[in-house]
């Protein structure tokens, strides 16, 4: 191409479809009481968490994954849905350690040939995978993304743990991602991406992965399950989140009074809390579902914002930044302004708001 030629604008991924689905099953924090030494106030005040929702035995992460993805292409138009050849699943609970849960996903969905691969950033995933997408659209490697934040925690976590077992939930969001163009609503950007491995002891799965099996050893019962220094966890998820989100924000030159809705990582609402003061961000303007699916993983994010557009509580033209920090350690931010989008079905009812 002649040096004089404009070159064509670089795509951007510009968010066209939303959703979110969770397990029917409702697990209270009265019910966790009746098995574990914790009560509902405990939960609630360290947490704000009220109930949590559990899939049912022999259901796994791709179950979760295909609902949210089929209604998140149903939001979406046609010619959008037509368009997407990629499927990203991000979870820490995939359904086998080989192969990946996205190639099973596209072809429930009807997407078989797409091309399908998981992106493992645990809590940070979403963002993670927000980043990939929006890099394979401006590549051109892909014309339509659909994105898909899935966990099934309840498979990792020991039940008998009060600790985490009062945190998790499980659930799914998805979000379909076009090429579009880079000052349009809804284009996803100013992107901040971090990790620090050598805290990667602050949550673990132990035993499943080469790391284990190549000890020839059998996994004990607390290496198979989930652990996680959460009062140390705590501290790095507000500095790190704050640290993520005033990076994203100068990048595209906003100011913490252009946000409208701060959406983080559900990791438990002091912790969102904490991380809208040091912004200072009014805690109004923190969008949150904790209180009624808990820590949903990599699904926390989208399954948030499917939430609130349901119930018209983000709308266009709002300004949205997005913030997670999850195991690795790993955290990420970006940002966009809110799309006329068609607003997707209610996740889940909301449990019954009393005062904390
Ligand atoms: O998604 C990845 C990111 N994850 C997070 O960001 C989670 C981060 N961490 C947290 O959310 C909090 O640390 C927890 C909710 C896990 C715990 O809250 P905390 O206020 O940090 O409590 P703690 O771990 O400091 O424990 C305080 C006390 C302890 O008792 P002692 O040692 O003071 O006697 C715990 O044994 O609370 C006890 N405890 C409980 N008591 C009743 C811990 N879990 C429970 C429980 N019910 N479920």
């Amino acid at each position: 191409m002649p040096s004089n030629t404009p070159r064509p604008p670089t795509p951007a991924a510009v968010l066209c479809g939303l959703a979110g689905w969770v397990p029917p099953r409702v697990v209270t924090n009265g019910e966790l009481a009746e098995r574990l030494d914790t009560d509902d106030a405990w939960i609630r005040t360290r947490t704000g968490i009220r109930s949590r929702h559990v899939a049912e035995p022999g259901q796994a992460t791709s179950d979760l994954a295909v609902e949210a993805g089929r209604l998140a292409l149903r939001t979406a138009g046609t010619d959008a849905v037509d368009a997407v050849d990629t499927v990203i699943v991000t979870t820490t609970t995939p359904d086998r350690p080989c192969p990946a849960t996205a190639p099973v996903v596209a072809a429930r969905l009807g997407l078989a040939g797409a091309a399908a691969f998981d992106v493992g950033a645990v809590c940070t995933g979403f963002v993670y995978g927000l980043a990939t997408a929006a890099g394979l659209i401006a590549s051109g490697a892909a014309g339509g993304v659909l994105l898909i934040g899935a966990d099934t925690y309840s498979t990792i976590v020991d039940p008998l743990d009060r600790a985490n077992a009062i945190i998790f939930g499980d659930g799914a969001g998805a979000v379909v991602l076009r090429a579009g163009e880079a000052h349009e609503p809804g284009a996803v950007g100013h992107f901040d991406l971090g990790s620090d491995g050598a805290r990667e002891d602050l949550i673990t799965v132990a035993a499943g992965g080469s790391r284990q099996r190549s000890t020839g050893a059998e996994p004990t019962h607390a290496e198979l399950h989930f652990a996680m220094r959460g009062r140390e966890v705590y501290r790095h998820a507000v500095t790190r989140m704050a640290a993520s989100a005033r990076i994203a924000l100068d990048k595209a030159g906003w100011k913490t009074d252009d946000v409208d809705h701060f959406v983080p990582h559900q990791a438990n609402l002091r912790i969102l809390h904490s991380v809208a003061d040091d912004l200072g961000l009014p805690r109004e303007r923190c969008v949150t579902d904790v209180d009624a699916v808990g820590n949903t993983g990599a699904a926390s994010i989208p399954l948030a914002l499917a939430d609130a557009a349901a119930g018209q509580r983000i709308r266009p033209g709002d300004r949205v930044l997005l913030t997670a920090f999850g195991g690795g350690l790993t955290w990420g931010s970006c940002l966009l302004t809110w799309p006329e989008l068609a607003p997707p079905p209610h996740p889940h009812p909301r449990p019954e708001r009393t005062t904390p």
